[in-house]
């Protein structure tokens, strides 16, 4: 059914940063283009719909031309800017005592569209962004949503753009430090993102021929990491390389949390260093610790991130075109397809334990910690 209605789109990026936000945002652009369509970008997540003309350089709303997205397929982050502390339902608004209170501001974000003209909004983002643009959706706005995320932990679409380059850069980063490692015969702990989903540290891993792997869905015991560690000493090889989910917690354990302030997502952090602490005392190796943090958020996105976005960018307005709303762009290799977001709001994705790949790792002799 063709929705000859479109004239005047918005698009978003919500939520961390990750390679492949700038090629969708290209491929968006350039399809409703091509159909004759405009293109608003808003800046800072939805921040953009609220921010004054020219503040603080630049409207809140860009109008995006070919000339603008022309040479950004190859560039990591975002030109439209991102915020992971913007819901527009939880607002931080300062009341006239100076405290912070939080205000629901939806009703005014959906005005904003009505007097800009706005016609439908692709949002481009994670669960928090993609729930979000939901609730816009059921407010009558039309609505596509596009799964992004480093950690890959989004429901009903195989891979969300941006992994790809995350755990490509994890694993150049782990084949790095083994060179470290046995010069020196030590133990290096490699940290990396993810969250509560151990797809990063996994696929890295074992591409980067750890010999543990720490993933937030098996809690490792710290003794079986060290007589794992102790039986390839004396076997094998004087070195090591363990790579710690940032999630990772010891059997009947928690997460590490640097700051966790009430409404907001937790800030995990320290994981590796909790793991390099206790390995350090078990074993009496000097033990490192490389943290890769938002390195893994950076820099050019893969071919394969590249493509999906374009492709996911390109399927959002076709989407559109053909009546789609409330739904987000999904990978059902080999095919991009269109899901319901309620189908994956509030939900994640995490490492299936009894997978083949989980497998392949204990067929490689690599320890979970389990
Ligand atoms: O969700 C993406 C992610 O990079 C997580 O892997 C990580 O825990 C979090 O964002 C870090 O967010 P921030 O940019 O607020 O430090």
């Amino acid at each position: 059914m063709l929705d000859n209605k479109i004239k005047r789109i918005a698009v978003n990026t919500g939520g961390g940063d990750a390679p492949g936000l700038n090629a969708v945002i290209k491929a968006v652009v350039m399809a409703a283009l091509n159909r004759g369509w405009e293109v608003l970008g808003i800046r800072d997540g939805y921040n953009g719909i609220f921010l004054p003309a020219n503040y603080p350089k630049g409207d809140g709303l860009i109008n995006l031309t070919y000339a603008d997205v022309k040479d950004i397929t190859s560039q990591g982050g975002t030109i439209l800017g991102t915020t992971n502390r913007g819901n527009p339902m939880k607002f931080p608004m300062k009341t006239a005592s100076g405290d912070v209170v939080e205000v629901d501001r939806s009703d005014e974000i959906i005005e904003g569209f009505r007097r800009h003209n706005i016609d439908a909004l692709i949002a481009i983002g994670g669960d928090g962004s993609l729930t979000m643009a939901n609730s816009f959706a059921k407010k009558g706005l039309k609505v596509i949503g596009v799964p992004k995320t480093i950690d890959n932990d989004l429901e009903k679409t195989n891979i969300t753009f941006g992994f790809d380059t995350a755990v490509s850069f994890a694993t150049e980063c782990i084949d790095r430090l083994h060179t470290t490692a046995e010069a020196h015969k030590r133990i290096i702990v490699v940290e990396v993102m993810g969250r509560t989903a151990g797809w990063i540290a996994l696929n890295s891993g074992i591409s980067g021929s750890a010999d543990v792997i720490l993933i937030p869905e098996i809690p490792y015991d710290i003794q079986k990491v060290a007589d794992h560690l102790h039986s390839i000493f004396n076997e094998d090889k004087d070195y090591a390389i363990v790579v710690v989910a940032e999630g990772a917690m010891p059997v009947g354990g928690s997460m590490s949390v640097i700051e966790h302030e009430a409404g907001k997502e937790k800030r995990l952090g320290g994981a590796g260093e909790r793991v390099a602490h206790e390995l350090q005392q078990l074993t009496k190796k000097e033990v490192r610790t490389a943290i890769l943090g938002h390195l893994l958020r950076g820099g050019s996105p893969t071919t394969f991130d590249r493509l999906l976005s374009l492709r996911f960018g390109a399927a959002a307005i076709r989407g559109l075109e053909e009546g789609y709303s409330g739904v987000m762009v999904a990978l059902n290799p080999p095919t991009v397809n269109y899901v319901p977001i309620d189908q994956i709001a509030n939900k994640l994705k995490l490492v299936n334990v009894e997978s083949d790949t989980v497998k392949t790792a204990r067929d490689l002799g690599i320890c979970f910690g389990d």
